[in-house]
């Protein structure tokens, strides 16, 4: 039995997993590790070293050149790769649209796990992704899986990236940027979406973080000696 708390949070693109994740973190002085950035910081680095997930070897090779770390300033993740900070650049539409082909691989996959287990060895911890509760951390306390209204979720991420000067991206592309990534998410070999048995659903369609953040937190507290 572990000794340390582990919060899972899965469930589709842009519906609002961070935002809780990082929240409840706060609020329970846990650390929040966001599993999405490792995937993008990994894509960006295939793009940026021409990487074919397709070459076995190549895939090998460019895993042992990548080096990322967290560093949490006011439970904002802020990644690193290679010691560049690329929180920024991992988030632009270039990236999101080549993720779930570098996510889905099988290497990949193992390391990037590796890794997270890892990190949720001994620390309390508040992880979100889309295999947290069902393959890193079967074993997690507390799981939610989260979901909301398709077109909620891209009107979200619209404006976010609106918001972050990006102003070419449409709302029709990124809406089928998330049906994109929530098909290939679903339906891939490896560790697929899906939602682990134990796992609390939260549709955020109708809540704003203050009311999912209570919702959470009730249910942590039922579950948790926190
Ligand atoms: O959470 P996000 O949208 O930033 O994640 C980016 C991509 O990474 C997402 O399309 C699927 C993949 N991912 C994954 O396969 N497993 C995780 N634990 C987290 C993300």
């Amino acid at each position: 039995m572990r000794k340390n708390l582990v919060v899972a949070i899965d469930g589709y693109s842009s519906c609002g997993k961070s935002t809780l994740a990082k929240a409840l973190a706060k609020k329970l002085g846990f650390i929040y590790i966001d599993s999405g950035a490792m995937y993008r910081a990994v894509t960006l680095y295939f793009l940026r070293n021409h990487v074919d997930t397709g070459n076995e070897d190549a895939v090998r090779d460019a895993l042992q050149h990548i080096t990322l770390n967290f560093h949490s300033r006011d439970y904002e993740s802020h990644i690193t790769l290679n010691g560049e900070e690329v929180s920024d650049e991992i988030r632009q539409m270039y990236v999101s649209q080549r993720v779930s082909e570098v996510s889905a691989n099988k290497l990949v996959r193992q390391e990037m796990v590796k890794q997270q287990q890892r990190m949720g060895r001994s620390e309390n911890i508040v992880m979100d992704g889309r295999d947290i509760g069902t393959t890193v951390f079967e074993d997690a306390q507390v799981k939610f899986f989260m979901t909301a209204d398709p077109k909620i979720r891209a009107e979200r991420r619209f404006r976010e990236l609106q918001s972050k000067g990006d102003t070419t991206t449409t709302l029709e592309e990124v809406f089928e940027n998330l049906a994109h990534r929530d098909y290939a998410d679903t339906t891939r070999a490896e560790s697929p979406l899906t939602r682990a048995e134990d796992a609390i659903i939260l549709d955020n369609t109708d809540l704003n973080p203050a009311e999912q953040l209570e919702f959470a937190l009730r249910l942590v507290h039922r579950h948790m000696p926190v």
